[in-house]
């Protein structure tokens, strides 16, 4: 790695043909003179990322696919969900009638201050801030952590890569604690990582024993953590949490539901704490998933990497006027979380009553259900979508009989009541 000075003759070097490295080619014919008395020469020089034994000694042509990454060819493509208007076209249905229970979007949607801020933006042909400093001073205030620990990005998922993509030498493990948010398997994919699976306890509780075991076995560099967890909505005591932060390993808290937990979030402890990362977002607690912002808390001493690492305008001038604005009205947030986790209770209590579904306990804004006697969750989940009802189900071992039912608003908690009516 690094660079190679194309006016530099002492910059160059040569691997041998038959050896393992990377080459390194020198156009002969394009030696140009520079400057007036031709003592300087430059080259045109270009190295191949290819390793030797893949190079095509002949004349074949290389496919396209000979340039992409080893590790990224074998890599699954992540399932997103379909976009709203694709979903509408296929179900033969406006986007307002759907009820889309399968992402845990926040269906109140952002403060009013969010659209009149957007429809006031007054340079969007300027780039933004690369340090949204605005939005930073903002979060300072909205968690009680300075904001030289924050660090914003395109949504909790742009974040999630970054960390991976400053910390993670490719062969590097990680622990993944499934069934969990998959895009910590999916990012390092992406990164070269091995992954080091260790599972929950039946009641979806993390296994620390487990957890400690695999850190020593294994060496792992980092553990991902989600409280509350996806797609269960179980949280993380304090113990567990404290354990595991004393393992020599760097721990990623996801908090992206912590609000809907009626916890305090874990933010301040990054300064207590040199190997752990708190992450959150806008997407669920300010309704603004399609807008792309999410925020972390760091400790100084890794922070300083991503701010080099980071694309310089990874939060658009939207995506942080409406972050910002949404923060200027607290009450709203907090109104709006009231009666998600309100709606929480009575969708609990509604999916109890119906006989093939075992609705898990959630501090979060969805409800994990066990799809029971007999019934096929897939079918189920299908079924739903031909009425017009959106709910998560997920091809994994781990949760093949499940289904998961974001919370919504009281009508769309009373359609889908009436579509699984139609079942019993
Ligand atoms: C646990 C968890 N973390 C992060 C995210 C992604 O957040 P963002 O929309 O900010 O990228 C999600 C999205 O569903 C999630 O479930």
């Amino acid at each position: 790695m690094g660079v190679i000075d194309i006016c530099s003759t002492s910059s160059l070097s040569f691997t041998e043909p038959s050896s393992n490295r990377h080459r390194i080619f020198v156009h002969q014919r394009l030696f140009l003179p520079l400057g007036r008395n031709n003592n300087h020469r430059a080259f045109f020089v270009m190295s191949s990322a290819i390793p030797v034994e893949h190079v095509n000694e002949g004349q074949q042509r290389l496919s396209g696919e000979s340039f992409i990454r080893t590790h990224l060819r074998k890599l699954s493509p992540y399932q997103p969900i379909l976009p709203f208007e694709v979903l509408s076209a296929q179900l033969g249905r406006r986007p307002e009638d759907i009820v889309k229970l399968d992402a845990n979007e926040n269906p109140y949607g952002p403060p009013p201050e969010v659209l009149e801020a957007l429809g006031k933006l007054k340079f969007p042909y300027i780039y933004p801030d690369p340090e949204s400093r605005c939005l930073r001073k903002a979060l300072a205030k909205d968690s009680g952590l300075e904001s030289n620990h924050i660090l914003v990005g395109c949504g909790a998922d742009e974040l999630i890569d970054l960390i991976m993509r400053c910390t993670l030498d490719p062969g590097d493990k990680i622990v993944d604690c499934p069934p969990t948010f998959t895009m910590y398997e999916f990012d390092a994919g992406v990164n070269g990582a091995e992954v080091i699976k260790v599972g929950r306890r039946p009641d979806f509780n993390l296994n620390v024993e487990l957890i400690v075991e695999a850190v020593r076995q294994e060496k792992p560099k980092c553990i991902f953590l989600t409280s509350p967890n996806n797609p269960d909505g179980s949280v993380i005591n304090d113990e567990d949490l404290l354990e595991i932060l004393e393992l020599p390993i760097l721990v990623v808290l996801d908090e992206a539901y912590i609000e809907f937990s009626g916890l305090e979030s874990r933010m301040k402890w990054v300064k207590k704490h040199d190997n752990l990362i708190v992450l959150r977002t806008f997407s669920k607690r300010a309704g603004l998933a399609g807008l792309r912002v999410g925020y972390g808390a760091f400790p100084l001493s890794i922070i300083e990497y991503l701010w080099r690492a980071k694309q310089p305008y990874n939060v658009s001038v939207a995506a942080e006027v409406s972050a910002c604005a949404a923060l200027e009205n607290p009450v709203y947030l907090e109104k709006v979380k009231d009666a998600l986790v309100k709606e929480r209770g009575r969708l609990y209590k509604l999916l109890k009553e119906v006989p093939f579904l075992n609705p898990h306990p959630s501090c979060s804004n969805f409800i994990l259900c066990a799809v029971e006697s007999g019934m096929d969750a897939k079918m189920l989940k299908e079924d739903l979508a031909k009425m017009g009802v959106m709910v998560r189900h997920y091809n994994n071992k781990e949760l093949k009989g499940y289904i998961r039912v974001s919370v919504g608003k009281p009508e769309q908690t009373d359609i889908l009541m009436e579509c699984l009516k139609q079942f019993f």
